[in-house]
């Protein structure tokens, strides 16, 4: 199977391929989803929580996030690898952005990087893909702004924030995102700015009409000892190996079985 690329996101949204995408923080897990026939790697700053034990991701450094991705990469040679810039790596302004993004690629051997929040990151967005750095969006429940939103709650369910998160899609669009991950919002609206956006979407709690779809791995093998959201399967009920729990994450994104509507808003 050749490698991955953003063009090939782009050709799965056009043939209605859907996009089967995972977290992973480290080699042997990057290894098993490469081979499993994943389509893209995430190196999620849910490392903090699901690796590292924190109640956020906000303490996680960007020398941590270049750490886990430089494994995965060793081991996520077909994938599209996709690194989360860290909270505070990127906010400060669009030189600092350009920095961290450049070590997330030179140093972690990511090939796109993501960043959160949505109109007001478009000048940043512009400033890293003009210098060649592929940037994918997050909207919707944004997890580095867990504080300012009162806690992990559904985003987009009013008119005006429906509203404000379509806007924000079409910003970082326009100014040149490539992929964007939608987060527990309704799944009508997530389907509203799938049809909109020429770029991908992938969904995480956004129904079942994004292009692609995520998981954190620990939440969907069931080993994660908090309570996961209402939005994860556990692929683990009924599989035998881990194998082939990522094998059945991979088939049911494909054929379109997952996500069900118990794990939709
Ligand atoms: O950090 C992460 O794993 C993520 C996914 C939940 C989309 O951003």
């Amino acid at each position: 199977m050749s490698a991955v690329t953003l063009l090939t996101l782009e050709k799965m949204k056009r043939d209605g391929d859907k996009i089967a995408t995972l977290t992973a923080y480290d080699y042997s897990f990057a290894s098993l989803l490469d081979q499993a026939g994943i389509d893209v790697v995430l190196i999620g700053d849910s490392l903090g929580m699901v690796m590292q034990g924190h109640e956020s991701t906000l303490p996680v450094s960007l020398d941590e996030m270049i750490y886990h991705s430089l494994c995965v990469t060793r081991g996520a040679r077909r994938a599209l690898r996709v690194g989360d810039m860290p909270f505070m790596s990127y906010q400060g302004s669009r030189e600092q952005a350009l920095e961290s993004a450049g070590r997330m690629m030179k140093e972690g051997g990511v090939q796109v990087v993501k960043l959160e929040g949505g109109e007001i990151m478009a000048d940043t967005v512009r400033f890293l893909v003009d210098r060649g750095v592929p940037v994918c969006g997050h909207l919707g429940l944004v997890p580095q702004s867990v504080n300012q939103l009162g806690g992990y709650r559904v985003q987009g369910k009013d008119a005006a924030s429906a509203r404000q998160i379509r806007n924000d899609a079409l910003s970082l669009q326009q100014a040149g995102a490539k992929l964007l991950v939608l987060e527990a919002v309704p799944a009508d609206l997530a389907s509203a700015i799938t049809a909109e956006l020429d770029i991908p979407t992938i969904g995480i709690g956004a129904g079942p009409e994004c292009d692609g779809q995520v998981l954190v791995l620990q939440d969907m093998l069931g080993i994660y000892p908090k309570t996961s959201p209402k939005f994860v399967r556990n692929f683990m009920d009924g599989a035998d190996s881990i194998e082939a729990a990522i094998k059945a994450y991979i088939q049911a994104v494909k054929s379109g079985e997952f996500p069900a509507p118990e794990h939709c808003f």
